[in-house]
């Protein structure tokens, strides 16, 4: 028996089978080498159109396109053996109708491998979704703050700050856990509430800036390895870097200047003739 053959990936009912039990572990990844890294320990990657901020500039996930996300997609799933790796379709991949959204769907399992997918939106989201998993397309959904509704949101605003606003945010959430989604991220919004709605729902919740009671946690690679210079309030930062690699820039510099670098170990010398 070959090592790949040992080493099974997770899946999306396994995932759904942690409700309650062991914390979900996620993280973001787009490239292949640092989804060898988060593989290891990590039980879901997600390749996220937060890509479209971190990796190309953009200001907000609005631009981002299929073609974006299935060519990270494919690098992470090369980079991967053990995780479920869950893809986002980007704004304007789904919305459209439930036909629209397989369509796409199909494409992005096709042509990268991943497990599942993801979407953002609640109930107007709920046909959609069960159409989905229907017809084979495992779907995590996401609701709280949804970046790719910016515009309409009026920028990046945490949710259910004020009682009055959580019977519709609960209303989402049921609605997708009915409808047939393995699991839904909870960002963006006030802890009791997201506490409450991981008390209520039977699907497992992955909080990012929501709550310790979720049944996982998600943060965005960059943002806990502090390469983002402004990262929002509920990251927590495991290193710095930033910092390291601009003092590593710094010394490649000097070092090219200085003509210190290639020294004598990184250059080849010329074969013995005969
Ligand atoms: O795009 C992304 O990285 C995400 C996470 C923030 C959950 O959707």
């Amino acid at each position: 028996m070959s090592v790949q053959d040992e080493i099974r990936r997770l899946t999306a009912p396994d995932i759904r089978a942690r409700k309650g039990g062991e914390p979900i572990v996620a993280l973001t990844s787009y490239h292949a080498h640092t989804a060898r890294l988060v593989d290891k320990y990590c039980d879901v990657i997600l390749v996220g159109d937060s890509l479209g901020m971190v990796m190309h500039g953009l200001e907000t996930t609005v631009p981002v396109t299929l073609d974006m996300m299935i060519l990270q997609g494919h690098a992470v799933m090369r980079g991967s053996r053990h995780a479920l790796v869950v893809v986002d379709m980007p704004f304007g991949s789904y919305e459209e109708s439930k036909e629209q959204a397989f369509r796409n769907a199909a494409r992005v399992m096709k042509e990268t491998g991943c497990g599942a997918i993801k979407v953002e939106g609640g109930r107007r989201l709920a046909e959609t979704i069960a159409f989905l998993a229907e017809r084979g397309v495992p779907v995590m959904g996401h609701i709280g703050l949804t970046p790719q509704m910016i515009q309409v949101m009026g920028g990046f605003k945490t949710q259910g700050r004020t009682e009055a606003e959580w019977p519709a945010i609960e209303a989402d959430a049921r609605a997708i856990a009915g409808a047939g989604a393995f699991a839904v991220v909870l960002e963006g919004m006030a802890e009791p509430l997201a506490a409450k709605i991981t008390r209520e729902i039977a699907i497992p919740t992955i909080g990012i800036g929501a709550s310790a009671q979720c049944d996982g946690q998600i943060l965005v690679m960059e943002d806990m390895l502090g390469l983002n210079p402004n990262p929002p309030k509920f990251v927590r930062q495991y290193a710095s870097l930033g910092a390291e690699i601009e003092e590593a820039v710094q010394a490649y510099a000097r070092d090219v200047r200085a003509r210190t670098f290639p020294g004598k170990e990184n250059v080849y010398t010329m074969k013995k003739a005969g």
